[in-house]
């Protein structure tokens, strides 16, 4: 087994996930180095999770014995920083959102082929256990035909929890940018790629108030939507509801469930690594027609719990996308999470901006293949 020297650019809330996670699952992941723009969260971090070197970025950039930086700064910084990572000879594995919109992923994505480098990129969570184990259900035509999918991310936003808040409601940020990509990239490994796109956007206030960290006690200034509704037409015909939202306290809205002419498959959070598959059929309902026993009717009533196929590394987890990335380096195949699907994802959540500010459909340029799916059976370090 090859292991891959890597390195963590931006040393905040969510390098703590992926440190700890590589360390525990992803023998292949050796992290080397961290770094910041602020030198101290670098040694914290380096500190904390026992990391050989704490790096200003440039010091990063420049040592020979990095392959693969992860890049874990604030979406406004993806771009220039995925470039630098890229012109200094180093494989880039990006936090979403990859590009504020296609024609910048796609100069990035340029730029690493003609630099001889690979480009992967987050959500990795298509790659998890349980939505690994309801693409296994699916393709197996446990519900049948598909057609209709609603996927419903609803929480009041982020000033609740995380220290620096203000970043997520500035351009090119919110629910569509932060949120969006899991639901899209769930949406698109299960059942291909989008066609055209009609959207909405809301907001339910323009300040919201910062509750935790230092800036407690303020107010930010909201600069983009907090709430998008989209309907989504997949070129498989498949319709798809997509809610993104950081104006909702509470929701009975499924996070994410699929119909088809057999069924219904509903599945936790597509945020989540973890999570359990729940199945429908459709006899259960039909039964009830001939069998109007006491059996049947609760058989009628409930949704039942599926397998998780494969190794689950945790509920909530990241990493698994720089394995698929390092697998793909040390095979000289594509990665699943791949420079298509990062244009085709990128593309979508700006099709879902320019449809509810123009009033029109958006239809879609990119396309893509749906990323292959993992063996069942597998071990946790292996892809
Ligand atoms: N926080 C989460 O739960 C979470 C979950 C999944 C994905 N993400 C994504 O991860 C990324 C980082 O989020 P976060 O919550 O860890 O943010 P954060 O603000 O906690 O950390 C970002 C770090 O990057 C550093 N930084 C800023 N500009 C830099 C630059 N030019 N060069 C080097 N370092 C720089 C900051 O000093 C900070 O330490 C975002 O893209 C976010 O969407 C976050």
């Amino acid at each position: 087994m090859r292991i891959f020297k890597i390195g963590i650019l931006g040393s905040g809330v969510i390098s703590r996930t992926y440190l700890a996670d590589i360390k525990a699952f992803y023998k292949k992941l050796d992290v080397i180095a961290c770094a910041d723009i602020n030198i101290e969260l670098a040694q914290k971090l380096a500190s904390e999770f026992d990391i050989k070197k704490a790096y200003t970025p440039e010091e990063l950039l420049n040592d020979d014995e990095v392959e693969i930086i992860i890049n874990l700064t604030p979406p406004q910084f993806h771009v220039e920083l995925g470039r630098q990572i890229i012109m200094a000879g180093k494989h880039l594995f990006s936090e979403k959102p990859f590009a504020p919109s296609l024609k910048e992923a796609k100069e990035v994505l340029d730029l690493a082929k003609a630099k001889g480098v690979k480009v992967g990129c987050a959500p990795d969570t298509f790659l998890s256990s349980g939505l690994q184990s309801l693409r296994y259900y699916l393709d197996a035509g446990l519900i049948g035909k598909p057609f209709f999918l609603t996927a419903n991310m609803t929480t009041f936003g982020v000033e609740t929890w995380h220290p620096n808040p203000v970043p997520f409601y500035k351009k090119n940020s919110g629910p569509l940018f932060d949120m969006a990509p899991y639901y899209l990239s769930a949406i698109v490994s299960l059942l291909g790629p989008i066609e055209s796109i009609a959207a909405f956007d809301a907001k339910a206030g323009r300040t919201r108030h910062i509750y935790v960290g230092p800036h407690a006690g303020t107010e930010i200034e909201t600069e983009v939507p907090t709430h998008y509704s989209s309907i989504l037409r997949l070129k498989s015909g498949v319709v798809v509801n997509l809610n993104v939202s950081f104006d909702i306290y509470g929701s009975n809205l499924p996070m994410f469930e699929i119909y088809g002419d057999g069924g219904t498959l509903t599945y936790p959070d597509p945020n989540y690594g973890g999570g359990t598959p729940r199945v429908y059929r459709k006899e259960q309902y039909t039964d009830t027609v001939y069998q109007k026993t006491g059996e049947a009717l609760t058989r009628k009533e409930k949704f039942y719990e599926l397998p998780e196929l494969y190794p689950r590394v945790k509920d909530y987890s990241r990493g698994i996308g720089v394995l698929d990335l390092a697998d793909a380096i040390e095979t000289n195949s594509e990665n699943r999470a791949n420079g298509t699907l990062i244009m085709h994802i990128t593309e979508a959540i700006e099709g879902i901006m320019i449809s509810s500010e123009m009033g029109e459909f958006y239809k879609m340029k990119t396309t893509c293949e749906r990323p292959e799916p993992l063996k069942p059976g597998g071990f946790i370090d292996e892809i």
